[in-house]
């Protein structure tokens, strides 16, 4: 067995390549990835996308290993152009599967053109409650009992597109830091597993 393929990694080979898009800090990312070398995902992270250049995600993905393709939008004269060089990416890559992880930009018509029904976003709330960018804050303040995380489809909306897998948790305390611990850890593990029953999908085809 090759000392590069995962312990418990299904014996299909090549493994599925994955693509994940971030800005911020990269905490999903970073799952994905330690699901992917510890075997319980039969995918490799081919591509990180990233639109902040010096954005903690990136960091991790250099200790990783992994591939990267940061970009400033502003040195682009329109979405299209920064687009359409990520499609080229992805395709190079061939990326069947984007996943958005605290990516904040709207997703365009060239790469939803591109990968359109291949491409789903993690969301920190119940959908479709609470939307945006601050959706674990505004829930919180809003003094909600039940939090929950959302896994869906990518369309032209905010947040938008059809839901793929939700998983809720009660919580009534008033730590905001203890409640954004508590969804990020269900967002690690819940959008692992969500990406693990959607490759599983497209070899069913
Ligand atoms: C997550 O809460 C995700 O649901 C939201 O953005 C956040 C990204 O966190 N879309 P991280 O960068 O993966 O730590």
């Amino acid at each position: 067995m090759s000392p590069l393929r995962p312990a418990g990694a299904a014996a299909q080979e090549p493994r599925a390549a994955i693509a994940v898009f971030a800005s911020g800090s990269g905490s999903n990312f970073e799952a994905i990835a330690a699901a992917c070398a510890d075997g319980r995902l039969a995918a490799r992270v081919a591509l990180l996308v990233c639109d902040k250049p010096g954005a903690p995600v990136c960091g991790r993905a250099e200790r990783l290993g992994i591939e990267t393709f940061v970009f400033d939008p502003h040195a682009y004269p329109s979405k299209a152009a920064f687009e359409g060089e990520i499609v080229r990416r992805l395709d190079a890559a061939r990326v069947r599967l984007v996943c958005l992880a605290g990516y904040m930009r709207l997703v365009g018509e060239t790469l939803l053109g591109a990968y359109g029904g291949r491409i789903v976003n993690i969301h920190p709330s119940l959908l479709p409650a609470f939307k945006g960018a601050h959706a674990i804050r505004d829930a919180f303040d809003y003094g909600v009992r039940v939090y929950g995380v959302t896994i869906h489809r990518v369309d032209a909306s905010l947040d938008g597109g059809p839901i793929v897998a939700q998983r809720a948790f009660d919580y009534a305390g008033r730590d905001r830091e203890e409640l954004e611990r508590r969804v990020h850890a269900v967002e690690h593990v819940l959008y692992v597993e969500t990406i693990g029953q959607l490759l599983k999908e497209q070899d069913k085809g």
